[in-house]
């Protein structure tokens, strides 16, 4: 079978966990990169020497390849993608999908006019704690779910120094909420539904230098009546966590996704709490699994699950906390 032609946009230590589930699968050939900073692409080079290197994404584009990886800044995700899709190219997008609604709201457009695939990239979907936790709700295990939660705590002190790194996520519009609380987000709505309320509040205590507040938190109310909440900081000074809780009437999941343990509580039969200790590989960004799911879907011609849609609703929902915090903490309705 002739295989899926990869190319990828950006040389980050991201792009090249990309690279890698390109080259792991066997379905898939890495082709080409794009990237501008000269130091990344020697880096790049010196993995994969074989494969051709542009520094105009277009030219990447039209380089003779069937699939692309965007590992591009966010707010260049909407060029990209949609000129991606424009030529008739399957489409692996990093999360956020975009930084705006309306960015966002141009892609799921132009994906759904498109016969070819697109996939959003948020890798919580594919972290092996959170995966075994949308197992365990799925399966009833902690009965029906009445209260959900996650964390996304990660101080970007030393990237927001890093010229390369920092200079594009001090934009005002890539805030913390939606470029990185996009993975909490994203991993509440897959568990827990879509949001349709949020109420938020924050404030700046580590970074008064920022165009955003550094901290976030929000309650929300969920489609189905669950209830919940999301922290967001990029600021507090601990190891970077993604720390997640899901409350059911017959039990509850804690769980982080640097931890090689999670916490079940269920009821048994005879309606006794039980605790059980469930090990878990610790996989933060599993893009193998993530390229490898995308590859089955375009091979085996799946559905896509975490479609352009998903992203927007993500990017919409995390727009909304900000907003809402900006307002003091006045409910928005999603
Ligand atoms: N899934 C995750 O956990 C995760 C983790 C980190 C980053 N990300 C996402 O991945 C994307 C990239 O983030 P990063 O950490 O790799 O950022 P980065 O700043 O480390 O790297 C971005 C790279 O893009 C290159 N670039 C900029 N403009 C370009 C252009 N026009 N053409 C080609 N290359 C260009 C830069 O030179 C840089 O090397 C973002 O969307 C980010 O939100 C996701």
């Amino acid at each position: 079978m002739k295989k899926i032609r990869f190319g990828v946009i950006g040389g980050s230590g991201m792009a090249r966990g990309h690279m890698e589930g390109v080259t792991k699968n066997e379905n898939a050939e890495l082709v080409a990169f794009c990237e501008l900073d000269d130091g990344r692409i020697a880096e790049v080079k010196a993995l994969y020497p074989d494969i051709a290197v542009y520094k105009d994404y277009k030219e990447l584009l039209r380089c003779g390849i069937d699939a692309v990886i965007v590992v591009s800044p966010d707010q260049l995700h909407r060029e990209m993608c949609v000129e991606a899709l424009s030529l008739g190219l399957h489409v692996l997008c990093e999360k956020p999908l975009a930084l705006t609604e309306e960015d966002a709201a141009a892609i799921r457009d132009a994906a759904a006019a498109s016969d070819k695939k697109f996939m959003v990239g948020q890798i919580c979907r594919y972290t092996p704690s959170f995966v075994k936790a949308k197992e365990l709700v799925d399966a009833g295990r902690i009965g029906d779910l009445t209260f959900v939660e996650s964390e996304y705590a990660h101080d970007y002190g030393h990237i927001y120094e890093d010229a390369l790194r920092g200079t594009w996520r001090k934009d005002p519009l890539r805030n913390g909420v939606v470029g990185g609380g996009c993975h909490a987000i994203d991993l509440l709505r897959w568990i827990a539904g879509d949001v349709t309320e949020v109420c938020g509040i924050s404030n700046k205590k580590y970074y008064p230098e920022l165009p955003y507040d550094d901290t976030h938190v929000a309650i929300m109310k969920f489609e189905g009546g669950v209830i919940g909440k999301v922290f967001v900081s990029v600021a507090v000074k601990r190891n970077g966590t993604l720390r997640s809780l899901f409350y059911g009437t017959k039990g509850t999941i804690i769980t982080d996704n640097g931890s090689e343990t999670m916490t079940l509580f269920y009821t048994d039969d005879e309606g006794k709490l039980q605790t059980e200790t469930i090990t878990v590989e610790v996989n933060s960004h599993n893009a193998v699994a993530e390229v490898a799911e995308f590859c089955d879907i375009i091979v085996n011609e799946k559905e896509v699950l975490t479609t352009a849609t998903e992203g927007y609703k993500t990017v919409k929902t995390a727009n909304a906390i900000v907003k809402s915090a900006d307002m003091g903490g006045v409910p928005v309705k999603l």
